[in-house]
């Protein structure tokens, strides 16, 4: 495949939330509510312009991965600076070839030259692992609730920059998405059929690994 990954630009914002909704529709949950997140990423502070990439093949947008600052919560209420990616969509066509790590891979090298010191993200980590993802329990740190999650997961672009932190996973707040802002933004593109699907059950019991 002829794959280039470049910066988004300002004209590729609605192909990619049509992008987002293809990639993630049913995946979760019926529907999906990632193409409104991104939506309200790019508006609020906590989004990272320069590390928000497309990937393009044969002149198609294919895939797109973005940033956010986010943060640990150590047990002092002192705020230990990270990012988080997400969301990270491949058009279902396109998807198992390659193109999703190609995103991720990019990226990471991208935010380590910007200096940044560590990703935590929600994931799965028979995916993510790949990646040298580590369950956020080996860092000692948990999620906003003050539980171990499994789908928790941390890679330090530093070396020891998660050591002895420890505390609470804390994300924009953005990813906290109101259903009925979700429901009315999604009017705004093509009818699409909400159905339950085995990857929903999947993922719920990924989501419920938690301690
Ligand atoms: C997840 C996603 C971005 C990966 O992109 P991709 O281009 O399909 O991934 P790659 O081709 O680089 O890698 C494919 C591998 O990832 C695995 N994989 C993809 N999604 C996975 C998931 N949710 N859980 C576990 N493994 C997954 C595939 O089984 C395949 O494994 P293999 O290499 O052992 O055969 C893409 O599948 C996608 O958009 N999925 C729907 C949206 C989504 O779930 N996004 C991630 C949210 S955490």
């Amino acid at each position: 495949m002829n794959l280039d990954i470049r910066l988004e630009d300002p004209k590729d914002h609605r192909a990619v939330e049509e992008l987002t909704r293809e990639a993630f529709w049913n995946v979760h949950v019926p529907g999906c509510c990632e193409h409104y997140i991104l939506h309200q990423l790019r508006e609020s502070a906590d989004f990272i312009p320069g590390l928000d990439f497309v990937a393009v093949s044969d002149g198609h947008l294919v895939g797109n991965i973005v940033y956010s600052t986010s943060h640990i919560s150590d047990e002092l209420g002192v705020k230990h600076p990270v990012i988080t990616f997400g969301p990270v969509g491949v058009l279902p066509a396109m998807q198992k070839q390659g193109v999703g790590s190609a995103l991720i891979r990019h990226s990471l090298v991208a935010a380590k030259r910007k200096s940044c010191t560590a990703v935590c993200i929600y994931g799965n980590p028979r995916y993510y692992s790949r990646f040298g993802f580590q369950a956020a329990e080996k860092y000692h740190f948990k999620t906003s609730a003050g539980k171990y999650a499994a789908a928790l997961l941390a890679l330090e672009l530093t070396d020891g920059a998660l050591q002895g932190i420890g505390g609470r996973f804390i994300e924009s707040a953005v990813f906290e998405a109101d259903p009925e802002a979700v429901e009315a933004f999604d009017k705004s593109f093509p009818a699409k059929e909400k159905l339950v699907t085995p990857s929903q059950e999947r993922f719920k019991l990924l989501s419920n690994l938690v301690h």
